[in-house]
C-alpha cells in the first residue's frame, strides 16, 4: 500500500477547499457545480480526488447503504457516523450532511441541538434540510448561529407519504409559484444553496435566475447552477429502481459481479492465492519447524 509522504501531506494542506463563497463565485461566472452523494471514506476519497465540488451525506444513505425502504428510518447517529467517514476522505470538496426525518421538525431547539452535534462531531461544512416556508425561521436561526444551510425543494423524500409517492412536483402554476416563493424565503433566511428535485426544468430555470445563491438540480433540467446524483446511481451499482433523471456512466454492478465470480472460481480451482500472493518462512525455518513438531 502506498505510504503518505511528506510531500502528500504538504499538498493536502495546499488544496483550495470549496466553500459557500466558492459556490457563489461559480454561479456568477457560469461555472457549473457538481455534487455527489458519499456515505463512506473510500468513496469520498475517490469522488474528492476526481474533482467533485460537494459531497452530500444524503439520507438516501438509508436506502442505498442501509437497505431501508425509504429515507425515514435514518437517524442522527447514522448521519454522524457516515459523515465522519466521508469528511476523512474529503480534502477539497465541501461536505454537507442531511438532517434526517424528525431531527428538525419537533422543535427549533431540538433542531439546533441536532445540527450543532452534526457540525461538532463530524467535520461537515454544513447541513441540508427539506422544506420551504415551514423551515425558513429555523434556517435563519441556524445561519445566524454560523451553520451553513443547504435547502431542498420540490420532491422532498422525507415527505413521501404526504406527497403520495416520488412523482414530479410543482407542475401546476399554483405549486410552481409556491416553490418560487419558498426558494426566495430560504435565500432570505441565509441558505447558501438550494437543491431542486424532480421539478419541471422551466421552473428550475426561473428559480435559478431569481436567486443569487446557486441551485443544484436533480431531475430539474440543465439550467440549474449545478447537478447532483446519488453516486451509486451514476455508477450503475443500485438497480432497485433507476429514475428517468439518472444517467448511468458505468455499470459497476456488472463489473463487481464479474470480479467476484472470478474470485470464487479461482478459490475453488486453487488458482488463488498463487505464490505471488503468499508469504514464505524459507526452507531452513520450515525444516527446523518440522523437526520441532515431529
Ligand atoms: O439524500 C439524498 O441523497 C439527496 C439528494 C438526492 C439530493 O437528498
Amino acid at each position: 500500500m502506498a505510504e503518505s509522504t511528506c510531500c502528500d501531506r504538504h499538498r493536502d494542506q495546499n488544496v483550495k477547499k470549496i466553500t459557500g463563497q466558492t459556490l457563489k463565485e461559480m454561479k456568477s461566472s457560469g461555472q457549473k457545480i457538481t455534487m455527489l452523494t458519499a456515505y463512506d471514506y473510500t468513496f469520498a476519497k475517490i469522488l474528492d480526488e476526481a474533482g467533485v465540488d460537494i459531497l452530500l451525506v444524503g439520507d438516501s444513505l438509508g436506502m442505498v447503504a442501509l437497505g431501508h425502504e425509504d429515507t425515514l428510518p435514518v437517524t442522527v447517529e447514522d448521519i454522524i457516523h457516515h459523515t465522519r467517514a466521508v469528511a476523512r476522505g474529503a480534502k477539497r470538496a465541501m461536505v454537507i450532511a442531511d438532517m434526517p426525518f424528525m431531527s428538525y421538525q419537533i422543535s427549533d431547539e431540538k433542531a439546533m441541538e441536532n445540527a450543532g452535534n452534526i457540525m461538532k462531531l463530524t467535520g461537515a461544512h454544513g447541513v441540508k434540510l427539506e422544506g420551504g416556508e415551514r423551515i425558513a425561521g429555523l434556517v435563519k436561526k441556524m445561519t445566524d448561529a454560523g451553520i451553513p444551510v443547504m435547502g431542498h425543494l420540490g420532491l422532498t423524500p422525507q415527505s413521501v407519504h404526504q406527497l403520495g409517492g416520488y412523482g414530479l412536483q410543482a407542475s401546476s402554476v399554483k405549486d410552481a409559484k409556491t416553490l418560487i416563493d419558498d426558494a426566495l424565503l430560504l435565500e432570505k433566511a441565509g441558505a447558501f444553496s438550494i437543491v431542486l428535485e424532480k421539478v419541471p426544468s422551466e421552473l428550475a430555470e426561473i428559480v435559478s435566475a431569481r436567486l443569487s445563491i446557486p441551485t443544484i438540480g436533480i431531475g430539474a433540467g440543465a439550467r440549474c447552477d449545478g447537478q447532483v446524483l446519488v453516486a451509486q446511481d451514476l455508477l450503475g451499482m443500485f438497480d432497485r429502481f433507476v429514475p428517468k433523471f439518472v444517467k448511468q456512466y458505468a455499470n459497476l454492478k456488472n463489473t463487481i459481479e464479474q470480479a467476484v465470480k472470478s474470485f470464487i472460481n479461482d478459490v475453488q480451482s486453487g488458482e488463488f492465492p498463487a505464490d505471488d500472493h503468499s508469504y514464505s518462512m524459507g526452507p531452513k525455518a520450515l525444516e527446523d519447524l518440522k523437526k520441532l513438531i515431529k
